[in-house]
């Protein structure tokens, strides 16, 4: 059995890590692992926004409508000291007094304005979620992490991307978990979440005064539409994603949900192809719906967004040929990630705006074996 084949085992039988770690610490059976290379064609889609979000900087709380969710995106926000805490930890900013602190909630709360201003805003940047990476709360989570940071030789050749990475939160934890930088592959539809991230998590202007100078330089980047079938005609094939070779893991945390149904298979169909030679483990989670359903807009005002209950996920990632697919409703113990409060997760789109208020919404978190 392979380390993802046990990964997704333990994840779908619930069992405790101890079992399954011990395995995992098993390194020689890596070798498996195919080193093929394959081509991709990407396109490569820049800083467009159909968000009408006009953001000011005068703190004035505005409520301003979206093309596509009804949430409230007003200007107004309170950073919490626990908030501070991961920016503090990447960033080595001071944080030990009141000025300082102020200083920093200053220099988040810029930041996000700014990025409102020019993209869309999905509720995990309206409610700041990405001050607290959220990829760390799944199961799978911490199995990968031991088998991405032990075993040296091994380890280093293992490929993990975060899909959807946004301003980039999670794989800056990933890199404070240990991971190497080198494993670590960065995708999204465009850069600008992306490029946003480096301004507020300082990593373009204090990188000296911080341990690790450069910690994101060996991170691949790869902006493209994730939904674009495979090898599209007309698609730009982009040279970063040529020297992709495939994933031991893939994580794909609050992206599912701000698709539409086509867009959401297209893209799982990619990610089970790019999960190494049909070994490789998918993680992550999304909003859903007691009974699945269409919901609001997606963020060009074109399409659905698709909400999955726990039977339509099992379907869609079983008629695509994911394995020891592992689904659960996370509602309650994710409830912060539910309300979409500042501090809390905010999981992407206002639950409940746009569609059938009706049904119970939930928060699936899933994983499956390519
Ligand atoms: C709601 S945010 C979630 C961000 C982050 N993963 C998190 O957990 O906070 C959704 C992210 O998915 C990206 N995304 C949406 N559709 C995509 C696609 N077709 N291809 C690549 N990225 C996509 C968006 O640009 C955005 O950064």
């Amino acid at each position: 059995m392979s380390i993802a084949e046990k990964v997704a085992a333990a994840i779908s039988k619930n069992s405790e890590a101890t079992g399954p770690l011990l395995f995992l610490l098993s390194f020689s059976l890596f070798s498996f692992l195919s080193s093929s290379k394959r081509k991709w064609q990407a396109n490569v889609i820049k800083g467009s926004s159909t968000s009408t979000s006009t953001s000011t900087s005068t703190g004035k709380s505005t409520k301003i409508a979206s093309p596509t969710l009804n949430f409230d995106i007003s200007d107004e926000v309170e950073i919490k000291d626990e908030q501070l805490a991961f920016f503090v930890a990447w960033t080595g900013a001071d944080n030990a007094s009141e000025p300082a602190k102020a200083a920093n909630r200053k220099h988040i709360i810029d930041s996000w304005l700014s990025v409102k201003s020019k993209f869309h805003t999905y509720r995990c940047i309206q409610s700041l979620s990405y001050l607290s990476p959220r990829s760390q709360r799944l199961e799978a989570y911490q199995l990968i992490l031991d088998v991405l940071k032990k075993g040296e030789e091994a380890a280093s050749s293992l490929k993990i991307a975060d899909i959807g990475c946004c301003i980039g939160q999670d794989i800056r934890q990933l890199i404070l978990h240990g991971v190497k930088p080198s494993c670590i592959t960065a995708i999204d539809i465009h850069s600008g979440y992306w490029e946003a991230g480096l301004t507020l998590f300082k990593d373009d202007v204090c990188a000296e005064e911080v341990e690790g100078k450069g910690r994101l330089s060996k991170v691949r980047k790869c902006f493209f539409d994730m939904s674009l079938p495979m090898h599209a005609k007309g698609t730009i094939e982009s040279t970063d994603f040529e020297a992709i070779e495939s994933f031991d893991f893939v994580i794909l945390q609050a992206v599912l949900h701000t698709q539409s149904l086509p867009s959401q298979t297209n893209t799982l169909k990619r990610i089970f192809d790019l999960l190494k030679s049909g070994k490789g483990v998918l993680l992550g989670a999304t909003g859903g719906s007691e009974i699945a359903t269409e919901w609001a807009l997606t963020p060009d005002g074109k399409n659905s967004r698709y909400l999955h209950s726990i039977e339509s996920l099992t379907t869609l990632l079983t008629s695509i040929g994911f394995k020891h697919i592992s689904i659960k409703d996370k509602t309650g113990e994710w409830k912060d990630a539910m309300r979409g409060a500042a501090g809390g997760g905010g999981f992407g789109g206002g639950f409940g705006a746009g569609g059938d208020e009706g049904q119970k919404r939930l928060l699936l978190e899933f994983s499956a074996k390519a």
